[in-house]
């Protein structure tokens, strides 16, 4: 394969200038103005587009078994409407169950993905138990790659770990030199006002938001950074959703304790009233944490702005519309939760970011991309354009117009939350490691030629 880009602006998190890009087999050799291209090499005119590094999803769930249903997507599905969208990195969840080894977690999820992912990835490797067994595994598989921890706070049963296994995880993380990230929500109380929101005869999606309150998620990060903060562990919150715990973040983050953060581009762009929609609808719009007041949204994007928010994610976890969402149908407690979002993340932050001025463009890379291979050690083989990195490109044309529609997107789920949303500019070509993978969100790569990142730090 050999591939240049001509003409257009390279945006990276630090830098933005007019070049071309030549690249040889899966790298990118030379950036340079007035490049020849040999005979037999593909060319892409990119003049009018901005030229983005293949930009990175840190947190998403594509096999996963969760609240009595399977998510819809298959790594196939999943890691094309991906590419389309112009990620070519996702941070799958291993999430064994807590009656599951995490050996045989890693095995089941390397299994689902090998051969069948259209991108690169990696994965965040779930610790749902520390038992006697677990130490040797998690550092089994540290040593297989993985430079990354996931625990969730909530999910009592389900996922959720008690806090003596929290501190031990923590504790592990830290002499592995392993980042350990974290669903931050106090699960006791969710339990209990789930518990008396029904016996209030509240059972429907709209009380999904009062069961999980942001006080509920400020008292998880609080909880989790105190455990980071007494085990000197590097840790990451997944999918911050306001006010109230990003202060918690932030106190944490003054005291010293080394923590990133992550957002959704769902809590950037949707809000709490999208849950009370008649006739069930308001079930697409559960996950956890929920959507909340609209008037987080500013404090959002003025945090990432502010560098105080780190990434911006999906948490991609398709439960479909008319079979699986159903299961909660009377009792929110058992809608299965998850917003899918991973191929309308970058076309949307685009939008409602750089279009509105919120977020730079520079920003907008880092936020995408570019924090998310420096936290997760992947940087600079991803996450920007230089000789040496691989060619993960987005070829972006920010005059393209059009709308979301569950019809025409790759995702195997039967809806979507932006359906008929307008999109000021998308992925025009995208790149996965030289060759091109997507054109006018359309998937053109090599199927399952996505491979297994090592994330592990040296
Ligand atoms: O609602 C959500 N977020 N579903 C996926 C599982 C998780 O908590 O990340
Ligand atoms: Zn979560
Ligand atoms: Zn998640």
């Amino acid at each position: 394969m050999a591939l240049l880009i001509r003409n257009g602006e390279i945006v990276t998190g630090s830098s933005r200038f007019v070049a071309d890009i030549w690249c040889e087999g899966e790298t990118i050799t030379t950036i340079g103005k007035d490049l020849e291209a040999p005979d037999g090499a593909e060319v892409v005119d990119a003049t009018g587009k901005y030229v983005f590094p293949g930009f990175i999803d840190p947190h998403t769930h594509i096999h996963l078994p969760f609240m009595g249903a399977f998510a819809k997507d298959t790594y196939a599905t999943g890691t094309r409407a991906a590419v389309a969208g112009g990620t070519t990195t996702i941070f799958d969840m291993c999430c064994p169950s807590r009656g599951e080894e995490p050996a045989d977690a890693f095995r089941t999820w390397k299994e689902k993905a090998a051969g069948e992912a259209c991108c690169d990835y990696a994965f965040h490797m779930g610790v749902t138990k520390f038992d006697a067994g677990t130490e040797a595994q998690l550092r089994a598989i540290v040593n297989a790659g993985v430079g990354s921890f996931k625990v969730f706070l909530a999910y009592k049963g389900a996922f959720g770990i008690d806090d003596g296994e929290l501190f031990q995880t923590l504790r592990l993380a830290r002499e592995l030199g392993v980042i350990t990230a974290a669903h931050c929500e106090n699960e006791t109380l969710v339990s209990e006002l789930q518990k008396q929101l029904l016996a209030e005869g509240k059972t429907g999606p709209e009380w999904h938001h009062e069961s999980r309150p942001p006080r509920v998620e400020a008292g998880g990060v609080h909880h989790f950074l105190s455990f980071a903060g007494a085990a000197g562990a590097p840790v990451y919150i997944v999918h911050l959703s306001c006010l109230e715990a990003l202060e918690e973040a932030v106190r944490a983050r003054l005291r010293g304790v080394d923590v990133r953060v992550e957002t959704l581009i769902q809590y950037l762009v949707l809000d709490k009233s999208f849950a009370t929609l008649p006739d069930f609808e308001g079930a697409k719009y559960v996950m956890s944490p929920p959507l909340r007041d609209k008037a987080n949204q500013d404090v959002l994007w003025n945090a990432l702005r502010q560098g105080l928010i780190d990434t911006v994610g999906t948490d991609h976890a398709p439960f479909d519309f008319a079979t699986q969402k159903p299961m909660g149908r009377d009792d929110f407690t058992k809608i299965p939760n998850g917003i899918p979002s991973l191929e309308d993340r970058i076309s949307l932050l685009y939008t409602h970011g750089v279009r509105t001025g919120r977020l730079d463009l520079q920003t907008f890379v880092n936020v995408a991309s570019t924090n998310a291979a420096r936290i997760f050690g992947l940087f600079p083989r991803k996450g920007t354009i230089q000789p040496g990195s691989d060619a993960d490109l987005v070829i972006f044309d920010p005059d393209y117009r059009g709308r979301i529609s569950a019809a025409t997107q790759l995702s195997a789920v039967d809806y979507s939350v932006f359906e008929g949303w307008e999109i000021q500019g998308r992925p025009a070509v995208v790149t996965v490691r030289g060759e091109i993978a997507a054109r006018d969100g359309k998937f053109t790569g090599t199927p399952g030629r996505g491979r297994l990142l090592n994330t592990r730090r040296a």
